[in-house]
């Protein structure tokens, strides 16, 4: 797989040229991080070396068209639903209640009001085709669907996508955990999404903020260019690009060794379950303890892990989420084994995460957000109706959204969340 980002970087840099031109490091930082000179290519207007590699990320995925993002999934989430703006004149989205906050914020900016589906679980994004079904109306511009989730759960995308498309109605997903299923053909782009959000910086060796927007219908790829060009910074960073260019030959040169973690991680899992875990159901790229079946909480088990060296992606009251790459070592699993049989397991005892919570929607979120707030202590915000946007990261996933009325089972929730301080609408 060629890398041309890569190899224009290669070049430059073999030059030594006098830099009279941003950025402000003169390679001093990195000899990549170039800005947009002769030759470089521009995010915004890709028409050469960027649109190249684009192309081949495209052709790994599977997708129409390819678009990068050096603002993350964020950015590729703004990216999806801008486009939709553009295409679709209906307003409404029908979204897992538990999606990340950067489908709530680009709503906000774009001016969509969110129907939320609710699954059964607190964190759990697996909504059944049926319910979404159920929740399209005349005024739904896509369906936004989260999979896989925070604690490894995925939706059917397939059965969900041929509901939408019955319906002449887009799916977007956010793949932003799943990026790594370039490998194991189950990436929702195949599977029928229309457009993905994959931060390839989670389970790709990648650096952080690489992230794709995959487009089904590579017509959109210039609506899309404009739209993020409208939300990213003007001066992405190189270092980024390369990093997603090189990705591109990683793909395609370790498929072997990638499916090969991924059946090392599988094993872990069993490994574990013989000697007295219990895990969640989830994905092949990560491992959900449940930490209160073996006697911790989940703070608890990850501090332990923590002081034995092993730092993981989440832990709440009741799970530790790790999270691993393909480009995992093969002796972190073999070590992971080793600390993890040697923690003591104590007594069994189980408690409640977060109820799902169904607080009444008031008034829009965007109206919420942006009118008039004050910033109260949650204990004495029954009553009040949300107006900001309020989460622990991670998961970074707020749970009562702007224009909600806050009730008492909120207000427990909330404290329990973290959340001691809270915005709310000043005048109503
Ligand atoms: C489910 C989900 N979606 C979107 C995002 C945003 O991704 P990024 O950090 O690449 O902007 C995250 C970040 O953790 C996430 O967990």
């Amino acid at each position: 797989m060629n890398t041309p980002v890569h190899d224009f970087l290669t070049d430059y840099s073999n030059k030594n040229m006098i830099r009279c031109h941003m950025p402000g490091g003169k390679g001093m930082n990195s000899p990549f991080d170039i800005t947009e000179i002769d030759g470089a290519d521009s995010l915004y207007e890709a028409d050469g070396i960027i649109r190249k590699s684009e192309n081949n990320t495209a052709a790994l995925f599977g997708a129409g068209a390819t678009l990068f993002s050096c603002g993350g999934s964020t950015l590729a989430i703004q990216g999806m639903l801008g486009t939709l703006k553009q295409i679709s004149e209906k307003n409404t989205i029908i979204a897992g209640r538990y999606s990340h906050k950067s489908l709530l914020t680009a709503c906000i900016l774009l001016g969509f009001n969110i129907k939320w589906a609710y699954p059964e679980e607190y964190l759990s994004t697996v909504i059944s085709p049926e319910e979404i079904e159920r929740l399209i109306d005349s005024d739904t511009a896509a369906v936004f669907i989260s999979s896989v989730d925070y604690y490894g759960g995925e939706v059917d995308i397939t059965a969900i996508s041929a509901v939408c498309h019955r319906h002449g109605i887009k799916l977007l997903v956010d793949n932003a955990h799943g990026a790594y299923k370039v490998f194991t053909k189950n990436h929702p782009i195949i599977l029928g999404a229309d457009m993905t959000a994959d931060s390839a910086h989670k389970t790709l060796p990648c650096l952080t903020g690489g992230a794709y927007l995959h487009l089904r219908d590579a017509a959109l790829y210039p609506t899309a260019k404009n739209v993020m060009g409208m939300f990213g910074s003007s001066s992405p960073s190189y270092l980024i690009l390369d990093s997603l260019d090189l990705c591109n030959s990683f793909i395609a040169g370790n498929k072997e060794d990638s499916l090969r973690t991924i059946k090392e991680i599988n094993a872990l899992k069993k490994s574990l379950e013989s000697i007295g875990y219990t895990l969640k159901k989830s994905d092949d790229m990560r491992i959900t303890v449940d930490a209160e079946a073996y006697g911790y909480s989940g703070y608890d088990l990850a501090q332990l892990l923590r002081e034995k060296g092993t730092e993981c992606e989440m832990s709440d009251e009741k799970y530790v989420v790790m999270l691993f790459s393909v480009s995992q070592k093969a002796e972190d699993f073999e070590q992971l084994y080793t600390i993890m049989k040697n923690l003591p397991r104590k007594g069994f005892s189980e408690s409640e995460i977060h109820t799902v919570l169904k607080p009444e929607c008031i008034i829009s979120p965007r109206e919420a957000y942006f009118s008039p707030k004050e910033t109260i202590k949650t204990e004495n915000a029954a009553g009040r109706i949300c107006g900001g946007i309020h989460c622990p990261c991670p998961p970074c996933v707020p749970l009562v959204m702007p224009g909600e009325r806050i009730d008492g089972e909120c207000v427990k929730e909330l404290i329990r969340y973290g959340v001691s301080f809270i915005e709310v609408c000043a005048d109503r």
